[in-house]
């Protein structure tokens, strides 16, 4: 079949016109709470029922329309209330359209001439979001997700104190090190590697109960480095951490790099969204002092991934960390000094902002304020509501919108403490966990807490009310019964 006819316009119209009414029956559906999160299948049986196989001939849009359906029908649907799998969640319809618009439009980031529009939505959105941050003016980019905000803020942070690596390489008696907490994102210890300072470079700083980086162990562990000849670069703190949701205290951090010059940068990828709340913003006090920003809308601000921004207060760090002048995409041209592709070490890149920036029309600062608070109350609720139960132990205070737990199943419940009991509670977890995901219905994630496999709740949907927290929990009793 040849092309053309597979894209005339009267086969255009009907096939969108379908994926419209099939993405807006798919959006009421997040809300119905008897829809599964996932029609959960194994690999090989989900391959055989996909029956995956790339034609010689072309199929046409018909073909590209009815294997649309089929792969979203078993995807997970990650807007539903109850996925509560990852720190990501809902489904906003004005982000959607932005979506399909960028696609529509196609263009790439790196040049004015190329995206016009959407280089003068990226400065807007960037300078929005650094005075919320609390500067006056600064310079950003988004980036394809936190991890490569964090890398990028690692590589500028490598550039100021060590200039000569860009063109050079690190030298062997460099010797950086950075400093994170050990609950900080393997984004953190990544990028050290990538930015060639390599892994045990990314010293691990202790933290409180809370999960919170404890300013008098960095303060130790700068001055140990320093006695060992090591030269400390950069302290990267997190706001609102992976698991517990803890915010690291950014003015004590402060204090500390400003003694010893060195770059702070906050890992906002999932609390940035507290700036919108008065309430709340005070987890980030001190936000204001740090070198450089990374803050994910793709997280609670709801917008599909990816969606991340790097910001930082002092301007041209970004070229002179990245900028290569590609004399073929970089023109002498009157309009030049918008290009924006050199602040970063992509050369196309997406269209992330469009989605961002209708969301941000559409909802408002006071909408998004409004899903923030709401998200820190359920948490709130939820810690209530667990604490009441015999059946699950708090394992952290939340200072996020996380909550770590523990299910105690019955035949646990009066037993002994030891190593043994340890080992069984952590089956029991880990076993309730996967059969909640097989049902279907639920999904949550976990992962290893001072040893232990602890459930985590993530309750940013903003959707999710009190009333589905108690079924949660209800089902989690029920499905962990005989456990
Ligand atoms: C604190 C923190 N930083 C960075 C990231 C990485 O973000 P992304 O998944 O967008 O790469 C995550 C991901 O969950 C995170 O929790």
């Amino acid at each position: 079949m040849a092309d053309s006819v597979l894209t005339t316009k009267p086969s255009i119209d009907s096939i969108l016109a379908r994926a419209a009414r099939l993405a807006s029956d798919y959006l009421s559906e997040n809300k119905n709470r008897d829809r599964l999160v996932v029609d959960w299948l194994p690999p090989g049986k989900l391959r055989e029922k996909l029956g995956l196989k790339l034609p010689k001939e072309g199929r046409g849009l018909e073909a590209a329309f009815t294997d649309a359906q089929s792969f979203l029908k078993r995807s997970v649907r990650t807007g539903h209330p109850y996925f509560l799998n990852q720190l990501y969640t809902g489904s906003d319809p004005a982000a959607l359209l932005g979506e399909w618009i960028a696609s529509l439009a196609n263009a790439s980031m790196y040049t004015y001439e190329v995206a016009p529009v959407f280089t003068l939505l990226e400065e807007e959105l960037v300078r929005k979001m650094g005075k919320m941050a609390g500067w006056e003016d600064c310079e950003g980019i988004f980036n394809p997700g936190g991890s490569i905000s964090n890398l990028m803020a690692v590589l500028a942070a490598r550039n100021a104190a060590f200039p000569h690596a860009k063109q050079r390489g690190l030298l062997a008696e460099d010797r950086p090190v950075l400093f994170c907490s050990e609950e900080a994102h393997y984004s953190v210890p990544r990028a050290a590697s990538v930015a060639g300072i390599g892994i045990d470079a990314a010293r691990k700083v202790p933290v409180d109960s809370i999960g919170r980086m404890r300013p008098d162990a960095l303060a130790s562990m700068i001055q140990k480095a320093l006695a060992d000849g090591f030269k400390p670069f950069m302290v990267s703190a997190t706001c609102g951490t992976t698991m517990p949701g803890a915010f690291d205290p950014l003015e004590e951090l402060a204090d500390l790099c400003e003694e010893h010059k060195l770059w702070l940068h906050a890992d906002a990828a999932f609390g940035g969204s507290v700036l919108f709340s008065k309430k709340h913003r005070n987890l980030m006090d001190g936000v204001e002092r740090t070198n450089s920003l990374s803050w994910n809308p793709h997280k609670t601000m709801g917008v599909p991934l990816s969606c991340s921004a790097l910001l930082l207060p002092e301007k041209g760090q970004l070229k002179a960390t990245n900028a290569l002048d590609a004399d073929y995409l970089f023109h002498d041209t009157a309009e030049a000094y918008c290009d924006r592709g050199d602040m970063t070490i992509q050369c196309g890149r997406r269209v992330d902002v469009l989605k961002l920036w209708l969301s941000w029309q559409s909802h408002g600062d006071e909408g998004y304020r409004r899903r923030v608070e709401r998200a820190f109350d359920l948490t709130a609720s939820g810690r209530d509501l667990l604490k009441l139960r015999d059946s699950f132990e708090l394992v952290r205070e939340p200072e996020g919108c996380t909550l770590l737990f523990r299910f105690l199943p019955p035949s646990l419940r009066e037993q002994e403490r030891d190593e043994a009991w340890n080992e069984k509670l952590e089956r029991a977890n880990i076993t309730l966990r996967e059969r909640l995901k097989h049902e279907g219905r639920i999904m949550l994630n976990y992962a290893s807490l001072d040893g232990l496999a602890t459930l985590r709740l993530v309750l940013t949907h903003p959707d999710l009310t009190v009333e589905d927290l108690r079924f949660i929990l209800d089902e989690m009793e029920r499905a962990g019964a005989n456990l």
